[in-house]
């Protein structure tokens, strides 16, 4: 028998195996007669190089303009781009896929992460007081607080309007001061110091590692996944260790403060009061899964207003005529006196989802039916969002923004629209727990802005304002440079 190396033997191996997983995925695997490219269908090599390159909800939507509605985009997974597809996947009792979501074990998972259902069920119990209407209202002060704090900074630093303000940083340091407070009970100090504050910037750096490993563990098997998570939860990756330890610090001085702080409610208490082990990194998720997405919304609301003079007037014009005393602008008065601006945030979640990729889930024992077809057990399903808000059969001119779809009978171009085809804070048991906090944001923020300024883009844009931005879980958005000239002095 001729002599070969180990390195030889070792490589020899490694290809046979490759080659023959590719054979198996194209030719026998469950899912071999659903659609989608050759590279797509034999390893999950080239999803994850979609995924880390930022572009997977833009490649993904090509593939379905290419090969309908369902698409395989990986040996075991399905990228469905139908409205029903909202429904028959997260209406239904399908778990979080581990590959997306599963860093840490079970029982110390978050709320947004666990799998579980006990488990979730559990946390989103306790945490719903948090939520609640009676809570939110107790909340309205600290909301209306740092909304007033930001009106003043951007009065202080517009200079009547001669220096143009990032608007995507004031939102940022906004939305994550607000969670801020809501979880550890004092803010994080952007809007006061006009900068992203220590702890913020660690976990913007942490969700970078994160990305990287939630591709990693989309593309490994089971062991390997198995030694990521331990190289994630050891410490050994100093900036997600020094995060922890920043966390745990905030949450102790939190909780030093309770009992003599005041009766707003805070959306962690209820883990706090039993002395969850779970606390800590639920703390880390209200905060990114609460901040990050609000301030992408306004951004990109205000984005589509400034490049629609005719709609930024309409918008305008509703919310002073409404009311003559910033004061009078709050939650409850916000919420059915102003239908454009509800209009124009409809149809800014629509045309720029903040959760925009696609939220896997895997399909019970005994398979299940999605959209009309069987689809076997443990499969990876999920309904692509940018997908469906792009598509129109669901959408007129869907690429463009357009408030007017959301107000009934006021434009017949619309009025076939199909609205429930954007669910931005999802559907069913694992949906969106800050829909309600996360609204008052957006009204607030908007309407008191607009009240208190004119605004227009410092430097007209031209284009296709998508092009080139990437979106990993998150949107990495573009600044958006905004003249503001406080009212009455223009
Ligand atoms: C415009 C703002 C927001 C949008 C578009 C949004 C969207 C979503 C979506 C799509 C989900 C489902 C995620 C999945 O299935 O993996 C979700 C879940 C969640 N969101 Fe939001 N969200 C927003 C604001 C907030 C706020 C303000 C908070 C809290 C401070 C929050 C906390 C959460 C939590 C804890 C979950 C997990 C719920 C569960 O699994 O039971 N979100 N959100």
């Amino acid at each position: 028998m001729p002599y070969m190396s180990i390195e030889a033997a070792v490589a020899a191996a490694v290809a046979a195996y490759l080659i023959s997983s590719f054979i198996y995925n194209i030719a026998f695997h469950p899912l071999r007669s659903f659609p989608g490219p050759l590279l797509w269908r034999a390893t999950r090599l080239t999803k994850c190089y979609h995924f880390l390159r930022g572009d997977m909800p833009f490649a993904v939507r090509d593939l379905h303009i290419r090969y309908g509605p369902v698409v395989r985009i990986s040996p075991e997974e399905l990228a469905f781009a139908d409205a029903q597809a909202f429904k028959d996947i997260y209406n239904q009792k399908m778990v979080k896929w581990k590959g997306m979501y599963g860093f840490k074990p079970e029982h110390i998972q978050d709320i947004a992460g666990v799998s579980e259902t006990r488990h979730h069920a559990f946390m989103r119990r306790h945490l719903a007081a948090g939520f609640s209407e009676t809570a939110l209202r107790n909340q309205e002060s600290i909301l209306v607080d740092h909304v007033d704090l930001l009106i003043h900074q951007l009065r202080e630093r517009s200079a009547g309007g001669r220096v143009p303000q990032d608007m995507r940083n004031w939102f940022n340091w906004l939305t994550f001061d607000i969670t801020g407070t809501l979880v550890f009970g004092a803010e994080f100090g952007g809007l006061r110091h006009a900068k992203s504050a220590e702890w913020v910037a660690m976990m913007t750096d942490n969700v970078r590692v994160l990305m990287w490993m939630s591709a990693l563990l989309g593309f490994v098997g089971t062991t390997l996944r198995r030694v990521l998570v331990w190289i994630l939860m050891s410490g050994i990756i100093p900036s997600v260790a020094a995060h922890e330890q920043r966390t745990k610090n905030m949450l102790r001085e939190r909780m030093d403060r309770k009992g003599t702080y005041d009766d707003r409610d805070y959306i962690i208490d209820g883990l706090i009061n039993i002395n969850d082990p779970r606390v800590e990194s639920n703390a880390v998720v209200l905060i990114m899964a609460g901040s990050e997405t609000t301030s992408t919304a306004l951004t990109a609301t205000l984005f589509a207003l400034l490049q629609a003079p005719e709609k930024m007037a309409r918008i305008t014009k509703e919310v002073r005529s409404t009311f003559s005393r910033d004061e009078d602008i709050t939650m409850a008065s916000t919420l059915d006196k102003l239908p454009y601006l509800m209009a124009c945030l409809s149809e800014g979640l629509r045309w720029y989802p903040p959760s925009v990729s696609g939220l896997a889930r895997v399909v019970p024992k005994g398979g299940a039916k999605i959209c009309g077809h069987y689809v076997p057990e443990d499969t990876i399903v999920a309904a692509w969002t940018w997908s469906v808000t792009r598509d129109t059969r669901y959408f007129t001119d869907a690429y463009r923004f357009h408030p007017e779809r959301w107000l009934l009978g006021e434009d017949e171009r619309f009025a076939n629209d199909e609205l429930d085809a954007s669910p931005p804070f999802s559907i069913g048991s694992r949906s969106c727990i800050g829909k309600n906090l996360a609204m008052a944001e957006l009204r607030l923020t908007l309407a008191r802005l607009v009240y208190n300024f004119d605004l227009s883009l410092a430097s007209p844009f031209k284009g296709d304002w998508f092009k080139g931005q990437k979106a990993y879980l998150v949107w990495d958005k573009p600044s958006v440079m905004v003249t503001l000239t406080p009212t009455g002095e223009s």
